[in-house]
């Protein structure tokens, strides 16, 4: 099986076969993980660019680590330090970097479509690692690992997605992926941080009450407050934030059912979530990790071009 994609630029290009396939690829991969010799052949001669003009901790280590279990080789980039700051534009960048036989770049990026924009420039395969405020594929990817791990599957599971939707790739990269593989989604927070027609355009249901929005769900996928984006003041404060929107160990104790509690990184603890949800038997934060490196092995394994995996 092969994807049906060259590049891996966000979870709207995906069939929910090619979805399927990755997540198949990813549990081959986390069996892999649990040996005492971690490593595979699969990515050897195969020379990866982690191009980071963002920061990053998890994302990063976990591509990183990715590579390295797949025997590729690999560079890390970051835009602080490099000739970005001298005035080089991404393109030129880019292309200095692929002179140099590179054949695969993973790219977080603050600008909406700075992969996309390489994709139709380059030849080399890419893998969006964020880019601004549209996608991040592979952390929807491995929060659907999760989730499958837990419940099953996401055919008709309950998800409700947390906090600030409005500036979220990973919100946006999730919906899309929920939505294919046919899971319900239900979108909570503060107006001011959910997009206004986002329920019409995604066939999603939409409350501003956290309670209702836990009550309802089997999972509660909570997102940082991403102030570094919001160039208006949109709540007003976060204490406030906290008290009204925030995940808290006594809205829990009230469910009559135990809820997944999810969270991509890095977390504000006591402002969308309190640190006694975050580390208490509901969280789930740590899985999401876990399952971060064997996604990543499967996009970057299924991108290369290899037939079946070398388990
Ligand atoms: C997310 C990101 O960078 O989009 N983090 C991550 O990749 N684990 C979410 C965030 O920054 O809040």
């Amino acid at each position: 099986m092969q994807l049906r994609t060259k590049h891996l630029l966000g979870i709207r290009d995906l069939i929910p076969e090619d979805i399927q396939l990755i997540l198949d690829t990813a549990r081959q991969f986390k069996e892999v993980l649990q040996r005492p010799i971690k490593k595979v052949p699969s990515l050897r001669d195969i020379t990866v660019v982690n191009l980071f003009y963002e920061n990053s901790t998890r994302t990063r280590i976990s591509f990183e680590l990715a590579e390295k279990r797949l025997s590729a080789d690999t560079i890390n980039f970051s835009a602080s330090g490099s000739s970005v700051s001298k005035g080089e534009t991404l393109l030129d960048t880019v292309n200095n970097i692929l002179s140099m036989k590179v054949d695969m770049v993973v790219m977080r990026h603050s600008a909406t479509g700075a992969p996309h924009f390489l994709a139709q420039h380059i030849p080399a395969a890419i893998i969006n690692a964020g880019d601004g405020i549209n996608e991040h594929p592979t952390q929807a990817l491995l929060d659907a690992l999760s989730i499958i791990e837990k419940l099953g599957q996401l055919k008709g599971k309950k998800i409700a997605i947390i906090g600030d939707i409005m500036h979220s790739r990973v919100a946006l990269s999730n919906i899309y992926l929920l939505s294919k593989m046919g899971a319900e989604i239900t979108l909570a927070g503060p107006p001011t941080l959910i997009p206004r027609h986002i329920q019409e355009a995604f066939g999603v249901n939409v409350t501003y009450n956290i309670k209702e929005a836990l009550e309802w769900c089997d999972v509660a996928n909570v997102l940082r407050i991403q102030l570094e984006r919001q160039n208006q003041v949109l709540f007003s404060s976060l204490r406030e934030y906290n008290q009204t929107y925030g995940v808290k160990k006594s809205l829990l104790d009230n469910l009559t059912k135990q809820i997944l509690i999810m969270h991509p990184g890095p977390i504000n603890r006591g402002v969308e979530l309190d640190s006694d949800v975050a580390d208490s038997g509901h969280s789930i934060i740590l899985d999401q990790v876990e399952n971060g490196v064997a996604v990543r092995m499967a996009v970057l394994y299924l991108l290369s071009g290899r037939r079946e995996a070398n388990a």
